[in-house]
């Protein structure tokens, strides 16, 4: 006979202290096997009013719910736990409180870099390779194992300033534009020294031992990454990776 409840563990971080708490989820159908955020939710409802995690559409579109499971980064709302996971904060950008992570030095890292007038909101005429790269939802995920973003040092939780080094992320949304049949190419060599100013360097050493995932699927290496090098730095990449 199924098990009515899953023990599952939450890992918090609260004023710079580690606390765990072993949490009984109970089981809605007796074949149940919740989401992260369903255990989040059930915790917060009936034992810890004061849990604090962040979720918005619950439906793998709006990004902000990115936690570990297992010190994996996954999407509480789509993420299905087991008994004796553990659930916690991703370690790659500063805690506030519990699994609530600091996420705006990101946002501010690609401030005004798009200065191209007319924006492509509708997509227009755009290759298939563009709409792959629509489909980000901003989670950061892909900030786990990445060289370039390992490099910034989030430790100082009141740094306001953008990071200096990048991340798959902003090096996609630099790609997306470059791709875009609405960006002149007078505005490309702007993007590519931005990304240069990012740290795309690094990638270009590390690209073969390269580990980094996308929550929903976009392929980075391939259709960011590879290039993004290319377009900076040519035949000389080409080269260097025979
Ligand atoms: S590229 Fe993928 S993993 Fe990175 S922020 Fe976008 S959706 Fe998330
Ligand atoms: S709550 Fe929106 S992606 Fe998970």
């Amino acid at each position: 006979m199924e098990e009515k409840y899953l023990n599952i563990n939450i890992k918090l971080k609260r004023s710079n202290e580690i606390k765990l708490i072993e949490y009984k989820y109970k089981k809605r159908t007796h074949d149940e096997r919740p989401m992260a955020l369903d255990v989040l939710l059930q915790a917060q409802e009936e034992q810890y009013d004061d849990l604090a995690f962040r979720y918005g559409c619950r439906a793998r579109n709006c990004g902000v719910c990115t936690i570990e499971v297992n010190s994996r980064p996954k999407l509480a709302c789509r993420a299905r736990v087991r008994e004796g996971d553990t659930l916690s904060a991703i370690v790659t950008l500063p805690v506030i409180k519990d699994l609530i992570v600091k996420r705006d030095g990101i946002t501010r890292q690609m401030k005004g870099y798009n200065n191209i007038p007319k924006k492509n909101d509708l997509n227009e005429d755009a290759n298939k390779l563009y709409h792959n790269l629509t489909a980000c939802i901003e989670c950061y995920a892909c900030l786990d194992g990445c060289p370039v973003h390992a490099k910034n040092n989030i430790t100082d939780i009141q740094k306001n300033d953008a990071y200096k080094y990048g991340n798959p992320y902003s090096f996609l949304k630099i790609q997306r534009l470059l791709i875009d049949p609405l960006t002149p190419d007078s505005e490309k060599h702007t993007l590519i020294d931005k990304a240069k100013r990012l740290g795309l360097e690094i990638y270009r050493r590390e690209y073969n031992s390269l580990k980094i995932k996308c929550g929903v699927g976009i392929n980075l290496k391939d259709e960011v990454i590879k290039p993004l090098l290319d377009a900076a730095y040519g035949d000389e990449f080409e080269k260097d990776n025979k």
